[in-house]
């Protein structure tokens, strides 16, 4: 039987419905913890060559689905899989993280493609996307995605992920102007990025901005929330109604008027605001989605039943998706998972 879109739950809650009970989907939900992630990871070889095998990263999308039954699965990529398509080098070291070529001022910037010449390079993720809306359940919304450009920008320019994003802020106070085109860039490119997967399927987009929290001020009104804004404008300009989630993580006072200021649908929480606090200042302004701590799916236990059934009655007087409040990690057990979807669902 197909599913109405409207009668998608997470569609339902981004539109600003208030549920009896929230839908549900995890970030990183196919991932490292999954015995059968591993096993589909080993046979591609490695972590790149998953992104880009469209069967195999539509298979690992789909496993968390089959597993757990969430409400929504999120495409397989990675958010660094856009600057390389504008041609910067990526790889990954084992244990460590991703490695790229570093931009440290205006040749660097120079030597990048346009925001129009990505998609050859991206073409196997539209495929991704377009072979999970052919195979996911009817009631599943398939989400796209992209990383933010002020967090994908950090990685560009100290070629991996740093504790402070040094690297970036020092870019940005020796040359504005390199810095500030570089947002430019990658913010149109995004526009054309997310355009394509919501053409080839994509119900939903979300842009993670996963080092949010590290622009303060007039910066992070003008490197988070303005270049956010602009993507949601433009993408809501050539896909009327498409909903779109915004993830400015530790934003901390910044989650307060996100939404009003950006027109995301639906604001992410990391675990680091209290449930209270975001249900006061946050969701006053549409849904929220997020905020349980990753570390419960390590532990479990009765405090992982308190805690998601705290958030969840907490977020209960309006639009919510209950999600962690960031990645689920390796060390995470999928027991717990199945105990959180329980505690969730009978909340
Ligand atoms: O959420 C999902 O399941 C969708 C797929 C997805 C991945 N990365 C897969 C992935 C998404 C949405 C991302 C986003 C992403 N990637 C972010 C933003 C969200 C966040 O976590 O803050 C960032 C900063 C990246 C960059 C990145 N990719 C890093 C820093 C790492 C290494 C850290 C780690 O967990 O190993 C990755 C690798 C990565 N991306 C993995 C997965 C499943 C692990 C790769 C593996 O199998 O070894």
């Amino acid at each position: 039987m197909t599913v109405a879109r409207s009668d998608k739950t997470i569609l339902r809650a981004l539109a600003g419905e208030t549920l009896p009970v929230p839908p549900i989907w995890m970030m990183r939900q196919a991932g490292r913890y999954l015995p059968e992630y591993r096993a589909t990871r080993a046979q591609a070889g490695d972590f790149l060559s998953l992104c880009y095998n469209s069967e195999l990263a539509a298979e690992v999308t789909l496993q968390p689905i089959r597993r757990f039954g969430f409400d929504a699965a999120i495409l397989f990529a990675d958010i660094l899989l856009l600057p390389q398509a504008l041609g910067a080098e990526l790889w990954f070291e084992t244990g460590e993280g991703p490695r790229l070529s570093t931009i440290t001022g205006a040749e660097g910037l120079r030597a990048l493609k346009g925001r129009d010449d990505i998609h050859d390079h991206l073409a196997p993720i539209y495929e991704t996307v377009r072979i999970l809306s052919r195979e996911l359940p009817g009631e599943t919304t398939l989400i796209g995605f992209a990383g933010a450009p002020w967090t994908v920008a950090t990685y560009m320019i100290a070629g991996r992920g740093t504790r402070d994003q040094g690297p970036a802020h020092a870019l940005k106070a020796a040359d504005r102007a390199t810095f500030a085109a570089l947002i430019d860039l990658l913010t149109d490119a995004t526009v054309e990025y997310l355009s394509m997967q919501v053409a080839a399927g994509a119900e939903v987009v979300k842009l993670f901005d996963s080092w949010a929290g590290s622009l303060k001020g007039a910066d992070f009104t003008e490197f988070a929330v303005e270049p956010t804004r602009r993507i949601i404008a433009a993408l809501k300009d050539r896909h009327p109604g498409l909903p779109v989630i915004a993830f400015p993580r530790e934003a901390g006072e910044g989650y307060i008027g996100f939404a009003r200021a950006t027109g995301a649908d639906c604001v992410a929480l990391d675990n680091s605001v209290s449930a209270d606090w975001a249900a006061a200042n946050v969701q006053v302004d549409g849904c929220v989605q997020g905020n349980l701590a990753p570390q419960h799916m390590v532990t479990g236990g009765q405090a992982l039943v308190d805690e998601a059934q705290r958030i969840v009655r907490t977020f209960r007087g309006g639009p919510h998706i209950f999600n962690l409040g960031h990645g689920i990690t390796p060390d995470a057990d999928p027991e717990n998972v199945a105990a959180m979807i329980a505690a969730v669902r009978s909340a």
